[in-house]
């Protein structure tokens, strides 16, 4: 997909579409370290397929939104970022394949719905569409994730899973806000 832009319609990104991929870039970044985290504690071979399969795409997805965004816009917390991605997936790995598969389907909903958020603000502004078709690629794929996720967990989870799955969203969540900031 030819989806550069010129170093000059770079700086014309608008406040808040600089903002977004500033968050798109720390949130890839999280993503990678999330899967180097489960690569690092988990010996369940099944898992391990699973996030190196997934490594490799966001590794790519991590490519694609830098490419895109000047070093200078980078989120100043990056290595913040990749701290919390290492545990969000180091943690749950500690506690078995269950563990990863429901943290990665509450990390990739979240994701889904944030990259669905621009595409929607991009398509309704009718601008940028190269970098939209951008973002619809990496959400694609970001579903996969989370229906991969979600079909190889099993059906309910305990209370602690649940509580942690929500501090997930949550933390997630407050990530995107403090990555638009800075
Ligand atoms: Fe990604
Ligand atoms: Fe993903």
């Amino acid at each position: 997909m030819d989806s550069s832009f010129t170093s000059t319609q770079k700086a014309e990104l608008p406040a808040w579409l600089r903002q977004d991929m500033r968050s798109n870039h720390a949130g890839e970044t999280g993503a990678v370290y999330i899967y180097r985290g489960i690569l690092s504690v988990s010996r369940d071979e099944q898992v391990r397929t699973f996030a190196r399969e997934h490594l490799t795409t966001e590794e790519n997805h991590l490519e694609l939104i830098s490419n895109e965004l000047p070093v200078c816009h980078h989120s100043i917390f990056l290595p913040l970022w990749k701290l919390a991605g290492f545990l969000t997936g180091a943690i749950p790995s500690l506690f078995g394949s269950n563990a990863v598969y429901a943290t990665i389907d509450a990390v990739e909903t979240f994701v889904g719905e944030h990259y669905l958020e621009q595409i929607d603000r991009l398509q309704a502004e009718a601008s940028f569409p190269e970098l939209r078709a951008l973002l619809e690629k990496c959400r694609n794929d970001e579903i996969d994730h989370r229906d991969e996720a979600r079909d190889a967990k099993s059906t309910g989870s305990r209370p602690f899973l649940t509580g942690w799955c929500w501090l997930v969203k949550k933390g997630s969540k407050s990530a995107v806000i403090l990555a638009r900031w800075r």
